[in-house]
C-alpha cells in the first residue's frame, strides 16, 4: 500500500502520452482543466508586478507561462476595503484575472489547496515573485476551441517558395531600426521575397493606438506585434518589424511564440549619445527638459540584446551596409 508523499510507479494500460507534471485522476470525478481564470496574488517581490508580462505559474506539479491582467482591486488589508489599482506593488493582495500558455488541471482553492494554489516565478531572475489561489475558470475559457485548417502554414510558405521568418529589430529610439529595415525589405523584394514591415511609429496609430509608453504599455505593444507577425509568418511571409522592444522577456516571449530558428533578433546597436545627438524627431530635446516623460533610454530603461542573431553597429556601417550584412546573414533564404 502507498500512502501520500510516497515515490511510486504506474504502469499504464493504454499507451498515453503523459509526463512529469502531469495530474492523474479517477474517471468518476475528474477536475477540471483550464487556461483562464479569476485569482488572488499576493505579490512578494520589490519589483512591481508587470501586467502582461510572462512569468512562470507554479501549480503542485504542473509548470506553465502565465500572464497577468490589471488587477480588478486590491484588499486593503486593515479595513478588507476593495482598492482600485494598476497593478500589485510589494505585499499588496488583489484579485486579476490570469491567462496561462496550457490548460492547467485544477480545484478552486477553496476545494482544494494541492490544486488550487500556486506560485509565480520570475522567469529571468527565477525569483519567487508571488502566491495565489484560484477562484474559478473563465468561461470564455472553455467555450474556444482551436480549428485546424487544411492551408496550412506549409502551404502557405511554399506557395511563396520561401522559409517564413520574423526578423524582429531592436534598439534605442533614433538608432535607425525603421531605416534599416526598411532597406532590407528593398533588398528582399528585389529578391522576389515576399515580405512585410510593421514600425513601431505606424502601428502606433492604429492597433495600437490605445498604447502608451508605461512598460505595461510597452509590454502589450510587443505582445500584439508579435501575435501579428506570427500570423503573417503562419501566411508564408518574411516579417520584418522595427520597434524599441526594450524589454529581454517580451523579445524572448515572441521568439517562443515561433517555431524554432523563425525568429531573428537584429541588435541595432546604437549608443545613446549617438541616437541623441541624431535626435531625428526631437524626442530626446523634449525627453531631457522633463516635457517627455518615459522616454527609452532616457528615464525608461533598455535592456540591450545579451546574444543577438545579428548586430550591427550603426556608427561604424551606413545603413545600406548594415542592410546589406543583415541579408548576407539571413542567407540562404529557401
Ligand atoms: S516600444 O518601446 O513599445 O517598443 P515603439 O517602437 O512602439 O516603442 O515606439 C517607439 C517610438 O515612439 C519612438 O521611435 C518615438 O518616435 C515614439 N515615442 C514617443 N514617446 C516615446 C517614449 N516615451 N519612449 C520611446 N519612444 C517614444
Amino acid at each position: 500500500l502507498a500512502v501520500a508523499g510516497q515515490s511510486v510507479t504506474i504502469c499504464l494500460a493504454d499507451e498515453i502520452d503523459c509526463s512529469r507534471g502531469d495530474v492523474i485522476a479517477t474517471a468518476d470525478q475528474p477536475p477540471q482543466a483550464a487556461d483562464q481564470f479569476e485569482a488572488t496574488i499576493v505579490w512578494m517581490d520589490d519589483d512591481a508586478m508587470l501586467v502582461g508580462r510572462s512569468y512562470w505559474l507554479k501549480l503542485g506539479t504542473q509548470i506553465v507561462s502565465v500572464t497577468v491582467q490589471q488587477p480588478k482591486y486590491t484588499v486593503n488589508v486593515n479595513t478588507l476595503e476593495h482598492l482600485a489599482c494598476k497593478t500589485l506593488e510589494l505585499n499588496a493582495i488583489g484579485v486579476a484575472e490570469i491567462a496561462t500558455d496550457k490548460p492547467l488541471v485544477f480545484e478552486p482553492y477553496a476545494d482544494s489547496r494541492t490544486l488550487g494554489g500556486f506560485i509565480l516565478i520570475d522567469k529571468i531572475t527565477n525569483r519567487t515573485v508571488g502566491a495565489g489561489m484560484l477562484h474559478f475558470a473563465l468561461r470564455r475559457a472553455q467555450n474556444v476551441h482551436w480549428q485546424a485548417t487544411d492551408i496550412t502554414r506549409e502551404v502557405h510558405a511554399s506557395l511563396k517558395n520561401q522559409k517564413p521568418k520574423v526578423l524582429w529589430f531592436t534598439g534605442l529610439s533614433g538608432s535607425g531600426k525603421s531605416t534599416i529595415a526598411n532597406e532590407v525589405e528593398k533588398r528582399l523584394n528585389l529578391m522576389n521575397r515576399h515580405t512585410f514591415l510593421l514600425d513601431g511609429d505606424n502601428v502606433r496609430h492604429g492597433l495600437n493606438r490605445d498604447l502608451g509608453f508605461t512598460e505595461a504599455d510597452r509590454i502589450e505593444n510587443i505582445r500584439r506585434v508579435g501575435e501579428v507577425a506570427k500570423l503573417m509568418a503562419d501566411a508564408g511571409l518574411i516579417v520584418l518589424t522595427a520597434f524599441i522592444s526594450p524589454f529581454r522577456a517580451e523579445r524572448e516571449m515572441v521568439r517562443k511564440m515561433l517555431p524554432e530558428g523563425e525568429f531573428v533578433e537584429i541588435f541595432v546597436d546604437t549608443p545613446l549619445e549617438v541616437a541623441e545627438a541624431r535626435d531625428v524627431k526631437g524626442l530626446y530635446k523634449k525627453a531631457r527638459s522633463g516635457v517627455l516623460k518615459n522616454f527609452t533610454g532616457i528615464d525608461s530603461p533598455y535592456e540591450p540584446p545579451e546574444d543577438p542573431d545579428i548586430r550591427v553597429n550603426t556608427v561604424e556601417m551606413t545603413p545600406e551596409e548594415a542592410a546589406e550584412h543583415i541579408v548576407r546573414q539571413l542567407m540562404p533564404l529557401k
